[in-house]
């Protein structure tokens, strides 16, 4: 199968996958008789580009901003949902940047591709928290893939594990340390880095938002909890209806101060069943040394299912970025191409 790939966004994450895809070229194609060709790419301030169907290898050689030989270059494009409508690809990457505070423009990117036949993938979490109901159901009416997996701990194969190794299975609740910023900063500062210094680091490491607020305050989180509990609890939540109890910088600093010895403070999120519906809460949690959670250090980000099967399933990313997210991309357009028909079974009553 070839597939024919639009990339709205083209950061580190976009980039990322075209490394990924050129240097795996190989492996997919042998495997699994996949290959792929970009039919165009769309960043806000470069604007649209239509490409040729063109190889991961010579698109990355390419190197960006990209000019087409033959004089064919990016430039404005007046109506993006009409680009994303008209360029002839199969699945479209939604791959821009989050808003956590209402998951625009990207869900609109995503209504347009599937309304005009087109599968997608996204990395992007803020439309499958904000419309992750809506947007399912339109990929099954029109019988096509809606997958992503990179929402949550980049590449870890967290909806995947649920859909594919968990026949038959219950999740009636989720916890663990999420947002990387937060935990890394927290890690500094229990070895006595001042808080705005550890931020910096964060920062100077690319993993923390331009507003540190997003991670610090519990909103990357919030969004995160909001698609675990819909996608994997059949939950019906918004972000703001997560809670975030006692978070900020200046809690922070006041629940280190307060740490018993041997204990590990970290921002957690949670999620239970509570009389048939689904609560969600993010706050700071002083861990004893017996939690696994306590031990992941830096970046390392982790999650606990709670599941009426195996019990307790606990999975650790050690330190994620635009590659593992990349991986996750890549693992959904494999699931793409091996099931042409998405309809995933374990899933297809949860969240819809
Ligand atoms: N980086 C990671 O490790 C990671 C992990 C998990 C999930 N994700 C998610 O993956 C997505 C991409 O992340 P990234 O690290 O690649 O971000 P990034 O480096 O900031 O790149 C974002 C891309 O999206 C474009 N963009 C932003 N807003 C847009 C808009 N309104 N319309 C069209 N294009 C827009 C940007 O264009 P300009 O540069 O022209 O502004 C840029 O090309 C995000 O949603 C992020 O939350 C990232």
């Amino acid at each position: 199968m070839h597939l024919r790939l639009l990339s709205l966004g083209y950061g580190n994450v976009g980039q990322a996958l075209v490394r990924m895809l050129a240097e795996k070229e190989a492996e997919l194609r042998e495997q699994y008789d996949l290959t792929f060709g970009y039919a165009g790419i769309y960043t806000r301030s470069s604007g649209g580009l239509v490409l040729p169907d063109l190889s991961p290898a010579d698109l990355g050689e390419a190197g960006w901003p990209y000019t087409l030989e033959g004089g064919s270059e990016l430039g404005p494009v007046a109506d993006i949902l009409a680009f994303i409508r008209e360029t002839p690809a199969d699945v479209v990457l939604e791959l821009t940047a989050l808003d956590p505070h209402s998951g625009q423009p990207a869900t609109d990117h995503i209504r347009a591709a599937l309304e005009a036949g087109k599968s997608v993938v996204t990395a992007n979490k803020g439309p499958i928290a904000y419309a992750c109901r809506e947007l399912r159901q339109l990929a099954t009416e029109r019988g096509l893939a809606l997958r992503f997996e990179s929402t949550v701990l980049d590449g870890t194969p967290i909806f995947d594990l649920a859909e594919f190794c968990l026949p038959a299975t219950r999740i009636f609740g989720f916890q663990g340390p999420l947002n990387s910023t937060s935990n890394y900063v927290l890690s500094r500062m229990a070895v006595g880095e001042p808080l705005e210094q550890a931020v910096r680091g964060a920062q100077q490491l690319g993993v923390a938002e331009a507003n540190p607020a997003y991670d610090l305050d519990g909103w990357d989180a919030s969004v995160k909890a909001t698609v675990l509990a819909n996608v994997l609890m059949g939950a019906d939540l918004q972000p703001a209806d997560v809670r975030r109890d006692g978070l900020g910088a200046e809690a922070m600093r006041a629940a280190q101060a307060r740490l018993q010895p041997g204990q590990t403070l970290k921002q957690m999120v949670e999620a239970e069943e509570q009389g048939g519906e689904v609560a969600a809460r993010v706050y700071l949690a002083p861990l004893p040394s017996t939690d696994v959670f306590a031990h992941l250090s830096g970046m390392e980000t982790g999650l606990r299912l709670r599941t009426d099967t195996m019990g307790e399933l606990t999975l650790i990313e050690g330190e994620g970025g635009p590659g593992q997210t990349a991986f996750g991309v890549v693992a959904d357009l494999v699931n793409i191409a091996r099931r042409p028909n998405p309809l995933p079974p374990s899933l297809r009553g949860k969240g819809q």
